[in-house]
């Protein structure tokens, strides 16, 4: 079961992901890239470790890190995958093995993920197979990933046939989220991961839900305090929902709420208009309507929703040119389509929510209805 604490330092949380063998801490606060080392090794042996980063975060944070890390006992090497999601690719994993390989990174040796999903999803994959297996640990450096991407095990690349079509679950050893680190990010990425924030709140937590509708304001101005309560809640929500179903066989898709359509949506726009928690807002509000059409919610649960996506800045509308024989398809090439049918994902009040299976033709009707 997952439980949260505060650590010793007051402005510090602590979320146990409880998975066996292969249970881990989120420590989630201001400033913890400075804990690292001592962190790192109470999970591992002090030797060599491997920072995986881009030049943008690695820029910001890397030097920190490295020191932290030395302090603590580690040598450090670097690997620096260029910045974005092209990038999160099988090419740059294979540059990854090449350089561990000349570190002599062995089977102990730990690597770390530092930024955004996209290098916490490649440093992960390239974690999971190298030497089949080596440790690995997030240090989740955007709000998206701090709230989703890190916790969970969800390691992967992607295809040109898709995004993320190669993949391994696999844990980590430590999350790491620093709140403080937010305040670099980009205003539209920052939005982004506010996103799967409102996503929590609607399929799991009414009053996360509230929480951000009331104080949007100062989770808008990254109010420190208030942003490490809401990575906590939304860390605790994860993590219930991976402990029951790690693989997601069944009860993990609930996360997928707004993401039928979301995914189709940066498919048709060819992952470049849309961020993709700017796909999701639009799956979400999408996926409030069809719930209302099928009467499982109210008006009132839909404007909520609309109303809150809309304040934070994001996206709602179904852009015209994703519509049609074209949105069939998208939905139907998503690797989450089985027998046809699509296991959407609908709410039935702010707060929770259900699956129901359609067919990708119905789905993709409501988007001009
Ligand atoms: P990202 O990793 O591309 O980061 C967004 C941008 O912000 C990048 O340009 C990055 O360099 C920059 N950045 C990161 N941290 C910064 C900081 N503190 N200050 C300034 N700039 C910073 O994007 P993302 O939204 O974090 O992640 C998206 C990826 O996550 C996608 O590939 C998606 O498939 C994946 N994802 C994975 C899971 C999972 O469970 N594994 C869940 C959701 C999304
Ligand atoms: N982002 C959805 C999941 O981790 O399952």
């Amino acid at each position: 079961m997952t439980r949260s604490r505060p650590a010793a330092n007051a402005a510090t949380a602590t979320v146990r992901v409880g998975l066996g063998e292969r249970a881990y801490d989120i420590v989630i606060g201001s400033g913890v890239l400075d804990d690292v080392g001592t962190q790192l090794a109470a999970v591992t042996r002090p030797g060599q470790a491997v920072v995986i980063s881009n030049p943008v975060v690695g820029g910001l944070f890397r030097a920190r890190v490295t020191a932290a890390l030395a302090t603590a006992g580690f040598r450090v090497a670097a690997i620096e995958i260029p910045d974005g999601e092209e990038h999160k690719n099988l090419a740059w994993v294979a540059f990854a093995y090449e350089r561990l390989i000349e570190a002599h990174a062995d089977r102990s040796t730990p690597v770390l993920a530092l930024g955004g999903g996209v290098i916490g999803d490649l440093a992960g994959f390239v974690a999971a197979t190298y030497l089949r297996g080596v440790p690995f640990v997030q240090l989740p450096t955007t709000l998206l990933a701090q709230v989703d991407s890190s916790v969970g095990g969800k390691t992967g690349v992607n295809l040109p046939a898709g995004k993320n079509l190669i993949g391994a679950f696999y844990q980590p050893r430590l999350v790491l989220s620093d709140i403080a680190a937010l305040h670099s990010l980009p205003k539209r990425e920052f939005l982004a991961g506010l996103a799967e924030v409102i996503k929590y709140g609607i399929i799991l937590d009414a009053e996360l839900f509230a929480l951000v509708e009331t104080e949007l304001a100062r989770v808008m101005a990254r109010d420190e305090g208030l942003l490490r309560t809401i990575v906590r809640r939304c860390c605790e929500l994860k993590a219930t929902v991976v402990e029951r179903d790690e693989r997601e066989a069944d009860h993990r898709a609930i996360l997928n709420f707004g993401h039928t359509l979301g995914h189709a949506i940066e498919a048709l726009t060819d992952y470049r208009r849309f961020l993709h928690g700017e796909a999701v807002a639009i799956g979400m509000a999408f996926a409030a309507r069809v719930s209302r059409s099928r009467g499982f919610c109210d008006d009132e649960t839909v404007r909520r929703i609309v109303t809150l996506l809309t304040r934070a800045g994001l996206p709602v509308a179904v852009p015209p040119d994703a519509a049609g024989q074209a949105l069939v398809l998208a939905i139907e090439t998503d690797k989450k389509v089985a027998g046809g049918k699509v296991k959407f994902v609908c709410v039935e009040a702010v707060g929770r929510s259900r699956f129901e299976l359609l067919a990708a033709d119905v789905i993709a009707a409501q988007a001009t209805a």
